[in-house]
């Protein structure tokens, strides 16, 4: 019997969905979760509260490597709490301003390597769902599954402010948009590992997609995947 565990990657910009799939996919084919760009929010944080310089490269790298992250189950419905030196930061990594740190740091190379055992280690049997944007590229090259998804800048933003209107947070629909493409900007033309499908990748647009309708795809090809294992 083949024990290799099932690697399934959903890669593409911010607000395309990935994390509400790999969420589902994890629960319902029971697989590890790893949501990278928490990890990149995290760190974006630990610079602010610890005043590192975002231009200095060398403190950023030390503090990747010696980063005090946990990711927790929770029992309530909070699901993956996400600890910064033992402090429940799930909330706060949300926010746009974490969201705009994560994507500087995320830029230096010497800090996408400091991270990229810690994102390997999450793949253990019977399998992982890594959401990101370098899954299927750099840190599991291997996945059997992979998945670009995208929507238009302007659905992404709607989503994302309806997202955190819904938990309380303050959205302005204008301000977002021009966040989401300063950070699609800064994703896809950074040199270190930037924002592509995977050559292998099944590029799927959400733009006029439901969550259900992405899903039934992705089924699809894990089912294709196992199919052709025997
Ligand atoms: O998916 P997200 O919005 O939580 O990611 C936050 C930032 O982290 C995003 O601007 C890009 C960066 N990121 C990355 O460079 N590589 C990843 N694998 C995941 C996120």
């Amino acid at each position: 019997m083949d024990t290799t565990p099932l690697i399934i990657t959903i890669d593409g910009p911010s607000g395309s969905g990935k994390g509400t799939i790999a969420k589902r996919l994890a629960s319902e084919y029971g697989l590890q979760l790893l949501d990278s760009g928490a990890l990149y929010r995290v760190l974006g944080l630990a610079a602010l509260r610890h005043s590192v310089d975002l231009a200095d490269v060398a403190a950023l790298e030390a503090l990747a490597v010696s980063l005090d992250v946990r990711f927790v189950v929770a029992d309530n419905d909070e699901g993956v709490q996400v600890l910064l030196e033992g402090r429940n930061v799930s909330r706060e990594i949300r926010t746009e301003e974490a969201g705009s740190v994560a994507s500087i740091v995320a830029a230096i190379g010497p800090v996408r390597a400091a991270l990229l055992k810690r994102q390997r280690d999450f793949s253990q049997a019977p399998g992982l769902v890594a959401d990101g944007r370098d899954m299927g590229t750099v840190v599991f090259p291997e996945a059997q599954v992979k998945v670009f998804l995208t929507a238009s800048a302007e659905e992404r933003a709607r989503r994302r402010c309806n997202q955190l209107l819904g938990k309380g947070f303050d959205a302005n629909l204008e301000r977002i948009l021009a966040d989401v493409k300063a950070r699609d900007a800064r994703d896809t033309e950074r040199t270190a590992s930037p924002l592509e499908p995977a050559v292998d990748a099944r590029v799927l647009d959400s733009t006029e997609m439901s969550i259900d309708q992405v899903l039934i795809e992705i089924r699809e090809l894990i089912t294709v995947n196992k199919a052709s294992k025997g």
